[in-house]
């Protein structure tokens, strides 16, 4: 057996709490983690999918080419991690090519992880999985199973977008402090374009994006047994140019109160919840929030049109 599986999840995140706590601020946000239910993660997949969500398509591309480039930095019998590795198919390219001492996957959502750590084991059975059910947005430290030399993280899709700019500094350090100076940190990054490009990615004409965002309201109503209607919500996500960020959004249609246990929670009509940012850098922008985190850039790979950046970093000399 060459598959171990790590369950760190807290024992229950208060769901209950979380949600209305979102809720009583103002304006109304919810975490982008929430997303993530067993629906949702597969809403995601579908996400990744569509022709106008670029981010995907582009980054494989990009692991496509220069996979050869990108393992020659990588030292050999390096343990490879990644946060938040949802349903692995990134990490295959590199696989294909090289074999790690270990790889270990991390996500939020147990049973989508399960699965394809699964799936993974049966397609490189030589390999050494470590499945870790865990909050990678909240502290937490790695199985001891993990060896502390040559650790690379590999954190693509963009994730880092999710967090506002300081805490992506904090997570960035997080990641430089589980490291050694053997270490490093291959990482995907969306950039900075054309609006309508931005915005087309978050609003896919199939309303793959819609679906994904709704849920959110969907699982509030079976797992916290509330009866929001969804149809009374519309999603919508717009680039923010100042803050350089995607906003995705549910706008209220109508003013309505939502009920969730005992609470009661007022909209008025067009009022939203704030479900998600998602930051873009230029890829200057973004080796200097990686400076400030003990990472040094050591290359960038990028697609022709430079839609999107891969980056390996190791830790800062001093
Ligand atoms: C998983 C956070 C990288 O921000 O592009 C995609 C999530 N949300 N479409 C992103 C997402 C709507 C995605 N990240």
């Amino acid at each position: 057996m060459k598959l171990f599986f790590h369950d760190y999840q807290p024992e229950f995140e208060d769901l209950s709490n979380t949600i209305q706590q979102g809720l009583q601020k103002f304006p109304k946000q919810l975490h982008p983690k929430l997303f993530y239910d067993a629906i949702g993660s597969q809403i995601f997949d579908r996400i990744c999918a569509q022709p106008e969500y670029y981010v995907p398509t582009i980054e494989q591309q990009i692991y496509t080419t220069y996979a050869h480039e990108i393992i020659q930095h990588l030292p050999s019998n390096c343990q490879i991690i990644e946060p938040g590795a949802g349903s692995s198919k990134k990490i295959r390219v590199l696989l294909d090519q090289m074999q790690p001492n270990l790889y270990a996957p991390m996500d939020i959502s147990a049973e989508h992880l399960r699965i394809s750590a699964q799936k993974l084991s049966q397609d490189y059975p030589l390999l050494t999985i470590h499945a870790i059910c865990v909050d990678h947005t909240q502290a937490y430290a790695l199985p001891t199973e993990i060896p502390f030399s040559k650790r690379i993280f590999f954190y693509p899709g963009s994730s880092l977008g999710n967090f506002h700019p300081h805490e992506a500094i904090q997570f960035l350090q997080d990641l430089r402090n589980k490291v050694d100076l053997d270490g490093g940190l291959l990482i995907g990054i969306d950039t900075k374009k054309e609006h309508t490009i931005l915005n087309n990615a978050y609003n896919d004409a199939a309303g793959a994006t819609a679906d994904f965002n709704l849920n959110l309201l969907q699982r509030i109503n079976v797992e916290l047994k509330s009866n929001i209607d969804i149809n009374n919500f519309r999603h919508h996500a717009f680039y923010n140019a100042e803050k350089g960020r995607i906003e995705m959004h549910l706008f209220s249609e109508t003013e309505q109160t939502i009920h969730i246990n005992n609470n009661s929670f007022n909209f008025q009509a067009d009022e939203s919840i704030h479900t998600e940012n998602s930051y873009k850098y230029t890829v200057a922008e973004f080796q200097a929030l990686a400076a400030k985190s003990g990472w040094q850039s050591h290359k960038v790979w990028q697609d022709e049109k430079k839609y999107f950046s891969v980056h390996f970093l190791k830790p800062s000399k001093n």
